[in-house]
């Protein structure tokens, strides 16, 4: 089992200037974990150092496995995918076939996003909403016990927000960790279990949905959900 994830005393800088400012923070198996926060708040940069996309520049963070067997059981998505001038198909088989897993797979989660009559088209000719829908089938394929998501519908419609958040809820449903930061407080509110509120590099308030939006553990977080600027 990889979870739980501790953060300790998390800290990031580019440069001389401070961007994560100390961060603990556990990750539990359950229901989604949602990042919220302003804009510039670092949420960005805290799910890929949680990741281990970045290194932090203070702090660790681990998990209940070793280093290298928790990398290969996380997948991240981010809110712009990129896509192989390939096929769809091809796009979900590749990651597969890099991990030596059963390239199979692929159409199976094509099918789950509802892209398996788009399977032979180039991916970057799909549609921005059916872009990340292959994102996500191409993470699922894999099998993550944690898929992190960086704002996955950020530069999508309704209609595609919808389709994408269905999924992350199937995703989830299916016993996968998902740990995704989103700047729509109601995405937040369909998705979340466990609501996280980045100010300023550091975590302001953490609770379980939907106390969190009920009862709002925070002064920052109160001002936060009735949408006035948080810096
Ligand atoms: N690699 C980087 N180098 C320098 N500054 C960065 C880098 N990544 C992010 N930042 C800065 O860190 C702050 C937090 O960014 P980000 O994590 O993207 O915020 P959020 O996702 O909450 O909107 C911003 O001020 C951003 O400009
Ligand atoms: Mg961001």
């Amino acid at each position: 089992m990889i979870l739980p994830m501790v953060a300790e005393g998390l800290r990031f800088a580019a440069g001389d200037v401070g961007i994560i400012h100390g961060i603990d923070l556990t990750l539990r198996a359950g229901g989604p974990t949602l990042v919220v926060g302003p804009n510039g708040a670092g949420k960005s940069v805290l799910l890929r150092l949680l990741h281990g996309l970045l290194r932090p520049t203070g702090g660790a963070v681990r998990w209940a496995l070793p280093e290298e067997a928790a990398r290969r059981r996380q997948a991240m998505v981010f809110q712009r995918p990129v896509m192989l001038r390939r096929s769809v198909l091809a796009n979900a088989e590749y990651p597969l076939r890099l991990a030596g897993l059963d390239p199979g797979r692929a159409m199976a989660a094509l099918e789950r996003v509802g892209l398996a009559a788009l399977a032979a088209r180039p991916a970057r000719r799909l549609s921005g909403g059916e872009q990340q829908r292959l994102a996500l089938a191409r993470a699922w394929a894999m099998g993550p016990a944690v898929l992190f998501l960086d704002e996955p519908t950020a530069s999508l419609d309704p209609a595609a927000t919808r389709q994408v958040e269905a999924i992350i809820a199937a995703i989830a449903g299916q016993g996968t960790k998902v740990v995704m930061t989103t700047h729509d407080l109601g995405q937040a509110r369909r998705l979340a279990e466990e609501v996280v509120l980045l100010v300023a590099g550091r975590v302001n308030a953490v609770g379980r949905a939907p106390d969190f939006f009920e009862r709002p553990p925070s002064a920052e977080a109160a001002a936060f959900l009735r949408g006035d600027l948080l810096w």
